[in-house]
């Protein structure tokens, strides 16, 4: 109780916010200002008057959080918090791809490097992938970057032929469809619902599949009273606690005797890290002025996309 009573007066004291992804250990949830998907934690980031931003988060997050609020002072209590996804795409080696395809414009896909962002013409989470995608004219060719997965799923509810860069998130890809069908069978009324960076043959066996944001959204406003959870393991704390008379059941990994699959990177964050952070101001997250004048582009389009009612507002593509 101390630590979080130390972290109160230490925020309020520095005008200073936390935001929280939901793969974050539930302590951190619990203390957060806002706990939310890589969407709300970007829009949150842009619109708070806090003078410094904790970010309980992965490094893609943080920077993004920094490009949209460069003024502000972006902490993150962990700085070895990265992400297999956006390592996969390194951007020297993403410049080269891209050059091979001069009549593409480029998606990423949030979970990038900086580096990459500024590479690209519009952005997207999961949450808004599919209304990004959709709000492209059909004409134009796309390179979808960095995760395979998720891009083949949007070439396969599109009908598109996107460009894939071949990434992909450590955690997703681990699932063993061969152990949760065994799980399904000893619970046979539980659907299975995934995160869209999981393979394809799991995608296809589930019953729903979704950002965190929509699977907990999914989660509450359905019938069913139990379900097999395939994204990190950090989202079931939220789904316990707004569906208290719900089962969750973590997708299990193939190599490990673990029955739930955590992301190494989100789970460096520990209360004590976040007191460190705010009474030290560290590790402050920088990026260099003239990749966040070329980054915020495609983050701001994302944005301005992501909450406009009709889509069909902007079926005329900004040429770049
Ligand atoms: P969401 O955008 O669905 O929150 O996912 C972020 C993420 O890192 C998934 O691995
Ligand atoms: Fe990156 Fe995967 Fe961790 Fe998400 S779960 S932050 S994509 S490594």
């Amino acid at each position: 109780m101390s630590i979080i009573r130390e972290i109160n007066k230490l925020r309020r004291k520095k005008n200073a916010i936390i935001l929280a992804h939901y793969y974050q250990i539930p302590e951190i949830q619990d203390i957060a200002d806002f706990v939310g998907d890589s969407l709300d934690l970007s829009r949150k980031s842009a619109n708070t008057n806090a003078d410094i931003i904790v970010f309980a988060g992965v490094n893609f997050m943080a920077e993004t959080a920094k490009i949209l609020s460069p003024g502000k002072k972006v902490l993150i209590p962990d700085p070895e918090a990265g992400c297999s996804l956006a390592d996969s795409c390194p951007a020297g080696e993403f410049r080269k791809f891209r050059n091979k395809y001069p009549d593409n414009i480029v998606v990423s896909y949030v979970n990038a490097s900086a580096e990459i962002k500024a590479l690209s013409d519009i952005c997207c989470t999961s949450t808004n992938a599919l209304r990004i995608i959709e709000s492209i004219p059909r004409q134009q060719k796309i390179i979808f970057a960095p995760d395979r997965n998720l891009g083949d799923y949007l070439n396969r509810l599109t009908g598109r032929d996107m460009v894939l860069w071949d990434g992909s998130c450590h955690v997703h890809e681990e699932f063993s469809l061969e152990r949760i069908m065994l799980i399904k069978n000893e619970n046979p009324e539980a659907k299975l619902i995934s995160h869209p960076e999981c393979q394809k043959p799991l995608l296809i066996a589930s019953d729903f599949v979704g950002s965190t944001s929509s699977l907990l959204n999914y989660v509450s406003e359905d019938s069913c009273k139990k379900y097999i959870v395939a994204t990190e393991s950090g989202i079931l704390h939220q789904m316990k606690k707004n569906n208290p008379d719900k089962h969750f059941i973590p997708a299990p990994p193939l190599d490990s005797t673990c029955g739930c699959n955590d992301c190494k990177y989100m789970k460096l964050h520990t209360l004590d890290k976040i007191y460190t952070s705010l009474s030290d101001e560290k590790f402050e997250v920088l990026v260099d002025p003239s990749v966040v004048e070329k980054a915020v582009i495609p983050i701001r389009r994302m944005l301005e996309l992501s909450f406009q009612p009709d889509l069909r507002h902007f079926l005329t593509w900004p040429s770049t």
